[in-house]
């Protein structure tokens, strides 16, 4: 029902002031802020993606909600309570950091709480609601729009983290899943937008095959992709934060590659191509990948490429290339 919705958004709104005013004003939220800063978060950008804290009670929300008048069982399907077998309700944030979700008309229609330190689940998220679709928000996204459409590029990340380091160093134009997969209702959102995306994901092995799908996606959706590989298994975070903002824009943003390039360069990971049968292993692998290309320029300058490092003709490379098209996957 509209209403509900609207009371459901009306109740995050007040919750994410609360919550933010705890921790920057109060002595309950200074260990959160503590954090923060530790992680290299300024007051700007807390400011900036409006992140807060959420006190150690079991009934701190319940209580601020129940005094505004907000009915508790809204509330529960808000995710913002929880309701007990004897009918009580219990706040579903506790002690956490509080990172705003908003919908893209710049709503609060969620949150993502983060522990502070270790343990688990390192970040809770809202439950999926009737105001809230993990698969069609993009976190950031009604911030990031207009620099989106002005740059002509979106960068995407994999953690609320990642995006607000990255703001840090200047890129406004950055938005992230909610920590799944990214789905084609969120690529299509995109495309509607954008045709230039640059995926920027974790440099770990999660990380890389998650590039691998979210680029076939968006590729299928009509994107002209790009990846922003992060070194030594590091996330965009980590890497700000240990080489500092501008050799990430100028060695990670700025060295993006094609798709291929970084298939290419996953494909050598490990090998040693001194050695003749790695090799060869490596040149098979790589024209696997190149006969799954379907724009014919695209693969005729990869195939050459693939020669000239090698020293190949071009004709036994494409004579073996056309099996590899036949036997297509
Ligand atoms: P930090 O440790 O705070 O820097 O987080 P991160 O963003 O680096 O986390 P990670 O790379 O492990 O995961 C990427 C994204 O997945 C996060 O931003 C979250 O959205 C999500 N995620 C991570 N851990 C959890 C979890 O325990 N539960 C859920 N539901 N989501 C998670
Ligand atoms: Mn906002
Ligand atoms: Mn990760
Ligand atoms: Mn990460
Ligand atoms: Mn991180």
């Amino acid at each position: 029902e509209a209403s509900d919705a609207k009371k459901m958004i009306e109740a995050h709104e007040l919750l994410k002031k609360f919550y933010h005013h705890l921790l920057i004003n109060t002595k309950e939220g200074q260990h959160a802020l503590d954090y923060l800063q530790e992680r290299g978060m300024t007051r700007e950008v807390i400011e900036q993606f409006e992140i807060g804290y959420s006190p150690h009670s079991w009934d701190f929300a319940v209580k601020f909600l129940k005094s505004r008048g907000f009915p508790l069982d809204l509330m529960e399907k808000a995710g913002l309570v929880i309701r007990k077998e004897n009918g009580e309700y219990f706040d579903r944030f506790r002690n956490r950091v509080m990172f705003p979700i908003h919908n893209h008309h710049g709503e609060a229609v969620a949150f993502s709480g983060r522990i502070l330190g270790e343990g688990q689940p390192k970040y809770l998220n809202s439950p999926e609601t009737s105001i809230f679709h993990k698969g069609k928000i993009l976190y950031n996204f009604h911030q990031a729009r207009l620099h989106i459409r002005k740059l002509q590029q979106a960068v995407l990340f994999e953690g609320f983290a990642d995006v607000i380091s990255a703001f840090k160093a200047g890129v406004s134009n950055a938005i992230a899943t909610m920590g799944t997969a990214l789905t084609d209702e969120q690529a299509r959102i995109l495309r509607r937008n954008v045709e230039s995306i640059v995926i920027c994901y974790d440099g770990d092995t999660a990380g890389v095959e998650a590039t691998l799908r979210a680029a076939e996606l968006l590729e299928k959706a009509g994107c002209y992709v790009r990846i922003a590989a992060v070194p030594d298994g590091l996330d965009p975070d980590e890497y700000i934060r240990t080489y500092g903002l501008e050799r990430f824009r100028h060695n990670v943003l700025e060295a993006s590659g094609t798709l291929m390039a970084f298939k290419m360069a996953y494909l050598r990971k490990g090998k040693n191509l001194q050695n003749e049968s790695e090799q060869i292993r490596y040149i098979e692998e790589a024209l696997k990948e190149i006969a799954q290309l379907s724009n014919p320029v695209e693969l005729d300058y990869y195939l050459r490429q693939l020669a000239d490092e090698f020293s190949l003709s071009l004709s036994a490379l494409q004579q073996q290339l056309e099996r590899y098209k036949k036997t297509r996957t």
